[in-house]
């Protein structure tokens, strides 16, 4: 069964300058007003996402779950979570999408399950060195008694990366590796049993008119559990990894042998289902990851992680077009997901703050300056729709949305706040469900009370409001999105002069865009304007501002 209309079939290459649009589906829109946002609830706002004119959505995970992650924790790969619908409702909703041209992306979740799937269940109920173990990361603990983690290694939420079980007997036993929550054990990749599940699960969607995978920590799932274990192992910290594949647990060399057999999957297929690596791993071997015969794309968290400097952008866009060049791969750029302080409240901040300090404070301290955060996002997102390669855009930035910092402690779910001893408040600020109405309850969402409070702020930018508006952000996003389709040109750019504030450069076909990180207004290359980011007058740019011009040919 493959949903869609014949238009959005033509071209296998669609995917190497999209604009992909993430949607967190438990906050995204509710249809049944059970305060979590569902399948329906997206249904019912497919018109937002024809009318901001995204070429794909990206759909976080929405199968089984208890949410020990936000859904990160899959108890069924190949099903819906009944609170958010079911595969009926699946269906419809990717045959509505393709009906109005926009392709579909799923999360695949491939390092680990939930410990509620039903071969963690049998791998607790049948005992230690049973097959049933064998598909995940079990191990004897250290001590007397057992009573010690095998090692020391640290988990991503906090805490250790080993929880202990109480064996099918009623005594406590073996410990389990998990790189994130204890209710996420990780699977054992050297098992075959693990691979021909995934590509069952790819199948499965793929069968169903999907057109591509997201792939969850794709960098983690081969591991090097030999003894005696390697200490000192950091996890997270990206300056610390070596480039040499040689890391016990992170971007070993042979993750790439899944990838190359994943590929042969995607190829099954016409056009070839599409995939991108969530690899947080430096540029170069990211982009080991995004060959033509792997994954053909990773995600580049480089921008999102820069601070807002026109010499940092400048060298981050250089690197990753010269690695896409050289491996056949595209570049993408994002600046904003799920697992990140949105980047309108990042440049509203002083350069250099500690994001995890200030949500501690509830964003009273250092201020923000809201409304220099919005201007620069604004400026941000015509520089990126821009440049050659991909744009995935986060659900509610197209709002100009801020960060929710003052969410109160008792809210939050994320297992970073609770693991790591409420020394961190974690990623529910940037979860807050959307706001789509003015006013009412939930502001359009849905539900009285949807599952995180919305701030009441929300109400001031809700799409019902922003629609009208000429001068919201919601019109800069759809006008950006009309118009880089019109002027979209070979995967190429050359840079315009300019001083170390300015970012310009040219696409082929004559497409200028330049960008004024500075305070000072300059002045603009001749052309035909396209778009700004603010109002301009006469031939200046202002500071935090970006602009689109065509040259005039002839
Ligand atoms: C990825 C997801 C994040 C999740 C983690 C564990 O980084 O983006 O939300 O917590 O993987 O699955």
């Amino acid at each position: 069964m493959t949903a869609g209309g014949p238009s959005i079939q033509d071209d296998p290459q669609w995917w190497r300058q999209a604009v992909v649009y993430q949607i967190y589906p438990r906050s995204f829109a509710d249809a049944n007003g059970d305060g979590v946002g569902d399948l329906p609830g997206i249904l019912a706002r497919v018109g937002h996402l024809r009318e901001l004119g995204v070429d794909a959505v990206w759909l976080s995970p929405f199968y089984p779950s208890a949410l020990a992650d936000g859904g990160y924790d899959v108890d069924d790969y190949r099903d819906v979570d009944p609170r958010l619908g079911t595969l009926a409702d699946a269906d419809a909703l990717f045959s509505a999408l393709h009906a109005n041209g926009i392709r579909v992306i799923v999360d695949l979740v491939p390092n680990h399950t939930s410990n509620r799937h039903a071969w963690f269940r049998a791998a607790i109920a049948a005992g230690r060195d049973s097959p049933e173990r064998a598909r995940y990361i079990f191990r004897d603990g250290r001590g007397a008694a057992g009573e010690l983690p095998p090692n020391d290694w640290p988990s991503h939420f906090g805490a250790s990366a080993w929880s202990r079980i109480v064996e099918p007997d009623g005594v406590l036993g073996q410990w389990y590796l998990h790189l994130f929550a204890p209710e996420q054990p990780d699977l054992n990749w050297d098992h075959p049993d693990v691979h021909a599940d995934f590509e069952n699960t790819i199948r499965f969607w793929a069968d169903r008119g999907v057109d591509g995978f997201r792939v969850d920590v794709a960098h983690a799932l081969k591991k090097d559990l030999s003894e005696p274990y390697r200490d000192e192992v950091t996890i997270g910290v990206m300056d610390e990894y070596p480039l040499d594949g040689s890391h016990p647990l992170i971007d070993r060399d042979d993750v790439h042998e899944i990838y190359r057999s994943w590929r042969k999957v995607f190829d099954e297929y016409s056009p070839p289902r599409v995939a991108v690596a969530e690899a947080t791993v430096p540029a170069p071997r990211r982009a080991l990851y995004a060959t033509e015969e792997e994954l053909g794309q990773a995600f580049n968290f480089d921008l999102l992680e820069a601070p807002w400097d026109a010499r940092r952008f400048r060298s981050i866009i250089q690197e990753n077009l010269s690695i896409s060049a050289d491996t056949g791969s595209s570049s993408t750029w994002t600046l904003s997901n799920h697992d990140v302080v949105r980047h309108a409240t990042r440049y509203g901040l002083p350069r250099g703050t500690d994001l995890d300090a200030w949500l501690l404070t509830d964003g009273a301290t250092p201020p923000l300056d809201r409304e220099r955060g919005l201007r620069r996002a604004r400026a941000a997102v015509l520089l990126l729709l821009a440049l050659p390669g991909s744009t995935y855009l986060y659900q509610g930035e197209e709002l100009g949305l801020h960060e929710v910092a003052d969410l109160p402690r008792e809210v939050l779910q994320d297992p970073i706040w609770k693991r790591d001893g409420g020394s961190r408040k974690g990623r529910d600020g940037c979860r807050v469900p959307l706001p789509w109405a003015p006013d009412g309850p939930s502001f359009g969402f849905g539900a009285k009370a949807p599952h995180l409070p919305q701030p009441s702020w929300f109400g001031s930018v809700a799409v019902e409001g922003q629609r009208g508006d000429a001068s919201s952000t919601l019109q800069l996003y759809r006008a950006a999105i009309r118009e880089r389709r019109a002027l979209l040109a070979p995967e190429r750019l050359d840079w315009l002069p300019g001083d170390d504030s300015v970012l310009a450069f040219e696409r082929p076909g004559g497409w200028m865009s330049v960008t004024n990180f500075g305070q000072e207004p300059i002045a603009l290359p001749p052309g035909r304007l396209v778009l700004s980011s603010v109002d301009l007058e006469g031939e200046l740019l202002p500071g935090d501002a970006t602009a689109w011009l065509v040259r005039e040919q002839g």
